[in-house]
Order: structure tokens, then sequence, then C-alpha cells
């Protein structure tokens, strides 16, 4: 059988790993491996190339995705015919479709309007896909923003300043939650627990009268401060460009205005998706690499792998899209113990 892979949405650390998986298991079963380019564009527009022993050697400690990867929601663009007719003239049997939710939400919904012979892979630095205990790409991230915290410490004490952060998360803040207990974080603002920005304040104020004179404050991008209008171009699955909003400089605005203290604001962007994948997370992606390969093999369409404590099982594409998974409240009090 020929069976295609596409990586869509944002790139993630660990994309390469799981396309290495997915072609060395399958190619041990006989079949021919096709890499589809840029996401649903690849379909939408007949871009294949090949994926052999050659072009995946090296990809084990590679950042982004040799497949590039895009945004593209056939059913905005009304091309789903097309997806359809591209996939059958390249004589694909299968597709391995490696995203977030809209990647995979795309891929669910082909499946069950046209039983397109589709398995997921869940990717997406905010670990933000449910029926997934994590997704690959998210200890990178939370690996990356730690160490920034951790650095930011020592400067903010040098200084006696209050440093903001601003870390992804595009609907929750499992980035924000994570690093910001790993590297101690004094406040955490995050959508899913929305404190004020005066509880926020109260808690830097009662922080520097027991003797602190620095506090750092990560804030999860999408953060909503009261006031703040939404006014940057929406994707074609509806969504706002969050890191032009600039919530952490509004933050820092407001926290150096009501408390007096000087504040200064950091975002950390894009350097949280690139470079490296973490050993965690390379062999994560590896197990749901071959995950995905056997279920091709088995014929096991509209399915995903997933996480459930250490073992890797599959579960249906179209719950796995229903909803988001966001931060439990147990997990926030964690963070709120650190609080002041
Ligand atoms: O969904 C992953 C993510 O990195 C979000 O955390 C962030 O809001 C968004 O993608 C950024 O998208 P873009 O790469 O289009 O700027």
């Amino acid at each position: 059988m020929k069976v295609g892979v596409l990586t869509g949405g944002g790139d993630c650390p660990g994309l390469n790993a799981v396309i290495r998986a997915v072609a060395r298991r399958s190619a041990e079963r006989g079949h021919e491996v096709v890499g589809i380019r840029e996401g649903w564009l690849g379909l939408v527009e007949a871009m294949f190339e090949p994926l052999g022993p050659r072009e995946i050697s090296g990809l084990l400690p590679r950042g982004g995705t040799i497949l590039g990867t895009s945004r593209t929601n056939p059913y905005k663009l009304g091309t789903v015919d097309a997806v359809l007719r591209n996939f059958e003239g390249e004589g694909l049997g299968a597709l391995v479709a490696v995203g977030g939710e809209d990647t995979l939400g795309v891929a669910a919904r082909l499946h069950a309007e046209h039983g397109f012979p589709v398995v997921g892979v869940p990717k997406t630095i905010d670990n933000d896909l449910s029926a997934t205990d994590y997704t690959f790409g998210f200890d990178t991230a939370v690996f990356i923003c730690t160490e920034a915290i951790d650095r930011l410490h020592t400067t903010a004490e040098s200084h006696n300043r209050v440093m903001v952060v601003e870390v992804m998360g595009r609907h929750t803040g499992w980035i924000a939650v994570m690093s910001g207990i790993a590297g101690g974080a004094d406040v955490i603002l995050i959508p899913e627990h929305p404190i004020s920005v005066e509880e926020a304040c109260d808690d830097i104020r009662r922080r520097h009268e027991r003797g602190k004179d620095f506090s750092i404050v990560v804030v999860s991008e999408g953060y909503e401060l009261e006031g703040m209008a939404d006014e940057s171009e929406v994707d074609q699955f509806g969504h706002v460009r969050l890191s032009e909003r600039g919530v952490g400089a509004r933050l820092a605005g407001e926290i150096g205005a009501r408390t007096g203290y000087e504040t200064r604001v950091t975002v950390l962007g894009h350097v949280q998706r690139g470079g490296s994948p973490t050993p965690r997370d390379r062999v994560l992606a590896t197990r749901y690499g071959l995950k995905a390969a056997d279920l091709v093999h088995e014929g096991r369409f509209g399915r995903m792998a997933a996480l459930h404590g250490d073992a890797i099982v599959d579960v249906s594409l179209e719950e796995a899209t229903r909803e988001l998974k966001t931060v439990p409240e147990d997990w926030y009090e964690v963070a709120k113990a650190f609080f002041g």
C-alpha cells in the first residue's frame, strides 16, 4: 500500500521523529511512504515527495518539519473534492495526519463524511487535545520557558524588577502553568482560571512586603485582559494571531502603574516551538509514529494514537477533537500554592 504523511498547523518539535517512525515501520511492512507537502495544502495542490531511507536519515533531533506545514483548511476553501481526487490520483491507500485540533478536525470530518482512510497523531506545544494525556512538543516548549524563567530570575533580582513573561497557549494555560510551577513563578495568569489584574498585583505586593524585591509573572497569550479587543486577522480556522494582541506588554503596563514597581515584559513567542525536541518528546513522537503505522497496517482508520498513563493506545479522532483539554482546577491549585 502507498501511505501518505502530512504535518499541519503550527510546527512543533518532534514532528520529524514521527515522520521517521511512520516511514521506518511502514517500509518494514512493505508499504511505500510518500510525504505530502505543507499540510492539507499538499493534498489540495497535489504536492508529493518520496520518504525513503535517505530522506528520513538524521531526523530524530531535527526541529520543524521536513514536509513543511500550513494552516490550510480544505473545508473553508471548498476544496475537499480536490483532496479526495489528488489522494486517489497519487494511488494512496492511507494517510497519517500529524496535527492539532484543526488538522485533526479536518481528518475526523473527512473520515466521518467520506470514509477517508486516515489515522491521526496528536501534535501541539499547547497540550490542549483531549483524549491523550500529553501531546508531543509540549515538553520541549515547557523546557524552553522554564529555562527563560530561570534566566529572568537573576536579572529581575539584580534590578528589583517585576518580570512579566508571555508564553504561548492559544486557548489553554498548560505551558504557563507547567513552566510557571517548574520555574517558581510568583503569579500565573491563564484563560481557564482567570484571576484579575488586581489580584495579581496583590500577590506581588504581598511578596514585596515580606522582603522580596522582585517577582516573576507568567501570563498565557490567551488570557483576556479587560478591554482588550481582537483586531488581528483570522486564519482559515478562525483563530486570531494572539501574539499580536500584546497581552504581556499590557499586563506589564498595568502592574507597573498599579504597584509602582519597575516592570518589564519578555515575549517568548516562536522560540518556544523552534529547535531540537527534548528526549521525552523524541520518545513520545517515536511511539506515536509507530502506533500510527500499526493502525494503518491494521486498517483501523478514524483513530488517533494517544498516551494514557505510560501506555500508547488509540482513540477515535472524533472523540479527540470534540473538545479542548483545559487546565484542571487541581493543577492550577499547585501553581497557586506559591503565589505571592
Ligand atoms: O497552536 C500552537 C501555537 O503555537 C499557539 O500556541 C500559538 O497561538 C499559535 O500556534 C501561533 O501561530 P502562528 O505560528 O501562526 O503565529
